[in-house]
C-alpha cells in the first residue's frame, strides 16, 4: 500500500509539474484528487485494512494528498502568469496600423464644385442662418401667412415665429437688406422639410443665386443658367424653360435638362418624358425689391435655387437619396 501510494504521488507530481497548460492541469487533478481519483481510491480502501495498520497508512495518504495540492496551486499560478504575458505581450516588430485617410462627402464635393463654376462667373459666396424666422422664411419672400404655397414647404418649428429654413432663399432678403445694388452671389446651405422617402431626406442641401442691377433681365438668367449646365454636366446637356410659379418671382420658371441618363430617350429616371428637372428660377417680384428696400424701378434681377443632391444623384447616377445620410463607408468611397 506504501509504495502505491508513493508511485501514485510522484508520477501525479511529474504530470503536474510538466503541465503546460490550465485545460491539461485541471484534467490531472480530477485523475488524481477527483471524486473517482486515484488516490481518493487508494484513501478510500484504507478501511479495508487491518486496523492497526489504518492510522499509519492514514497519515502517509493524506501527507500525498495534501502535497499534491500544494503542487496544484504552485503550477496553477504558474500557468495563469504565462498565459497573461502572453496575452500582454507586445510585438514591437509588428508594422503600424495604416491610419484611413478621410474624403470630402459627395455633397461637399458637389457643393464646391457649383461654388467653383458661379465664383468663375463673378458670383460672391454668402451664406446665412439655419434657423429663420417666419419674416425671411416666408413673409419676405411674398409668402404670407395662409399663403398656399407654404403648404409644399411643411418645416420643423423652434416657436411660432421661428423656423429651421426650408429652403436657402431668405439669404436673398438677408443679403439685399445689407447691401445695396449691384449685388451677385449665391448662398449654398441645409434646409429642411418634414419629407422622407426615397428622393426626399428632412435635412438636404440647396444653392441659392441672385443678380440685381440695372438691366438684369431673362437672358442673363437663362445665359448664366446654361453656362452652368454645361459645366457642371456637359456641353451636349440641353436645357428646357417651363412657365411655373414661385411667390418671389415674376414671371417663374423651372428648368429641366436632358437626361443625363437616357439622353432623352426617355427611362425609369426621367419617367419616361426626356427630361428631368433640376431647378427652379425666375425675376424677382417687385414686391420683395419693396420689402428690402430697393427701388423696382430702377432695378430688376434674377434669382434661382436648386438641390445639391439632386444634382449629385443624377451626375453619379445615384437612385436613392437616402444613401448620401446613412453613412455606408462601401458607398462613401466611391466618391
Ligand atoms: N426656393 C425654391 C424652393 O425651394 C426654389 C427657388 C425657386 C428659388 C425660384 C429661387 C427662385 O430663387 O427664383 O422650392
Amino acid at each position: 500500500m506504501r509504495e502505491d501510494i508513493e508511485k501514485v504521488y510522484q508520477e501525479a507530481l511529474k504530470g503536474i509539474e510538466n503541465a503546460s497548460s490550465l485545460d491539461q492541469l485541471s484534467k490531472l487533478r480530477i485523475r488524481y484528487l477527483g471524486r473517482k481519483g486515484v488516490l481518493t481510491g487508494l484513501l478510500r480502501s484504507i478501511s479495508s485494512l487491518p486496523p492497526e495498520e489504518r492510522p499509519e497508512m492514514g497519515r502517509v495518504a493524506n501527507q500525498a494528498k495534501k502535497s499534491l495540492e500544494k503542487a496544484f496551486q504552485t503550477a496553477l499560478e504558474r500557468l495563469e502568469k504565462e498565459a497573461s504575458l502572453r496575452t500582454e505581450a507586445i510585438d514591437v516588430t509588428l508594422p503600424g496600423r495604416p491610419i484611413a485617410l478621410g474624403r470630402l462627402h459627395p455633397i461637399t464635393q458637389i457643393t464646391r464644385e457649383v461654388c467653383e463654376i458661379f465664383l468663375r462667373l463673378g458670383f460672391d459666396i454668402v451664406e446665412g442662418p439655419e434657423v429663420e424666422t417666419d419674416f425671411y422664411n416666408f413673409e419676405a419672400l411674398n409668402m404670407p401667412k395662409d399663403h398656399p404655397a407654404r403648404d409644399m414647404q411643411a418645416t420643423f418649428y423652434i416657436s411660432e415665429n421661428t423656423l429651421l429654413r426650408t429652403h436657402t432663399s431668405p439669404i436673398q432678403v438677408r443679403t439685399m437688406e445689407r447691401e445695396s445694388p449691384p449685388v451677385c452671389i449665391i448662398a449654398p446651405g441645409k434646409v429642411y422639410r418634414v419629407d422622407s422617402d426615397i428622393s426626399h431626406t428632412p435635412m438636404f442641401h440647396q444653392v441659392e443665386g441672385l443678380m440685381v442691377d440695372r438691366n438684369v433681365c431673362f437672358r442673363d438668367l437663362k445665359w448664366v443658367l446654361t453656362t452652368f449646365v454645361h459645366q457642371i454636366f456637359d456641353e451636349a446637356t440641353s436645357l428646357r424653360f417651363r412657365p411655373s410659379f414661385f411667390p418671389f418671382t415674376e414671371p417663374s420658371v423651372e428648368v429641366d435638362i436632358r437626361c443625363v441618363i437616357c439622353r432623352g430617350d426617355g427611362c425609369r429616371v426621367c419617367s419616361h418624358t426626356g427630361w428631368l428637372e433640376i431647378l427652379g428660377a425666375g425675376m424677382v417680384d417687385p414686391a420683395v425689391f419693396e420689402k428690402v428696400g430697393y427701388d423696382p424701378d430702377t432695378y430688376t434681377g434674377f434669382a434661382f435655387g436648386m438641390g445639391i443632391e439632386r444634382i449629385a444623384m443624377l451626375k453619379y447616377g445615384i437612385e436613392d437619396i437616402r444613401k448620401f445620410y446613412e453613412n455606408d463607408i462601401l458607398f462613401l468611397n466611391q466618391f
